[in-house]
């Protein structure tokens, strides 16, 4: 009988726990004993282990959020490191731990495989859907669906009073939720990092609905989007302020984007940023079946010893990809996927 851990790291977003119960109920299966990890990483630096059996993870399939706690702890980084980490998995007799988390959490398990020999798997999650290695991630779908909701509502309202309404998605450097939830939703213009669109041309656009009776139009811009010109130039990102680390935390850009197409325009815009709202809320059933699924996987690899993979999904399949593979480089959203929301818009 074997003890695994498991921890989520990261941002939160719904289907860690599906995750969760997915991961303890296939190693109780086999009659290992599991155990939670609490706060990421730093929980396994502390004291901040939960015993995880069936009756705890009843329940939690529909809860958003996750009952471990996450945090973005990095040993690497902070204090007191490594060496106490893997000091702390020793002392707790952990065989192996199950990471769900994004590329900041894969990336510590990455190291410590590599750097350590540590024990460890992945699971993909994040509502941005840019780690490499895997189709998709969990929570992702959920967030494109809370979007999707949101511009719905945000057509009606911008219809009664013929205006322009922006909405700022999150998706750090990369526009997937842009533009799943900009063409769910119907939206007129969508403004990502990966191929933006000049501010200029996006106007012409929405002038162009007005002269044909569309006196309202909806933009969608990701927090990544830099405001770009006609002339190829692009300003600077906005950012609301930097990690401890010197990583901007993005947001604000909505307000450009609206001021710069009130200007240009002279319609009347408002701006809606979603922020968290688009990390919380119940798993839709596709995240929760994707969570299951990599979830199991996750919990097969652990069993076979097969250390140092990340669970991932290509087409409709289940597989399996490096950990290096996976923290390698970020996703862009398809750029037939951009194209696909420029030609209905
Ligand atoms: O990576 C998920 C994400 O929600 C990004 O889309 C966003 O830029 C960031 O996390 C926000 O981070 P925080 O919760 O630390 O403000």
């Amino acid at each position: 009988m074997s003890i695994f851990g498991v921890l989520t790291g990261g941002g939160d977003c719904p289907g860690l726990n599906a995750a969760i119960r997915a991961v303890t109920r296939r190693l109780m299966a086999d009659d290992h004993d599991v155990v939670g990890i609490r706060n990421g990483w730093r929980g396994l630096v502390g004291d901040s282990i939960v015993p995880l059996t069936r009756g705890a993870v009843a329940g939690i399939l529909p809860r958003g959020g996750t009952i471990l706690g996450t945090s973005g702890y990095n040993p690497f980084r902070e204090e007191p490191g490594v060496q106490a980490l893997l000091a702390k998995t020793a002392a707790l007799k952990i065989d192996g731990v199950v990471a769900i988390g994004g590329e900041g959490t894969l990336i510590v398990a990455r190291r410590l495989h590599d750097e350590h020999a540590y024990p460890v798997v992945g699971v993909p999650k994040t509502i941005d859907n840019d780690l490499a290695g895997t189709d998709v991630t969990i929570g992702f779908d959920t967030a494109v669906q809370t979007c999707t909701e949101a511009i719905d509502r945000l057509h009606t309202t911008a219809e009664s009073h013929n205006r322009v309404m922006v909405v700022e998605v999150m998706g750090r450097n990369t526009g997937w939720i842009a533009t799943a939830s900009g063409i769910a939703g119907g939206a007129d213009v969508i403004l990502v990092p990966e191929a933006p669109t000049a501010i200029e041309e996006a106007c012409d656009h929405i002038r162009r609905r007005h002269d044909h009776g569309r006196d309202f139009s909806i933009v969608v811009v990701a927090e990544g989007y830099r405001l770009t010109h006609r002339s190829g130039e692009q300003d600077a990102p906005v950012i609301q302020d930097r990690d401890r680390y010197g990583y901007a935390r993005l947001g604000g850009i909505g307000q450009a984007v609206a001021d710069a197409i009130e200007r240009l325009t002279d319609f009347e815009t408002r701006v809606t940023v979603l922020g968290h709202t688009q990390r919380g809320g119940t798993p839709t059933a596709r995240d929760r079946l994707l969570a299951t699924r990599l979830g199991l996987k996750a919990a097969e690899l652990a069993l076979a010893g097969t250390w140092g993979r990340m669970a991932a999904v290509h087409g409709n399949e289940i597989s399996d990809v490096s950990l290096e593979e996976a923290t390698a480089s970020h996703r862009p959203a398809p750029s037939g996927w951009i194209e696909a929301g420029r030609i209905v818009a």
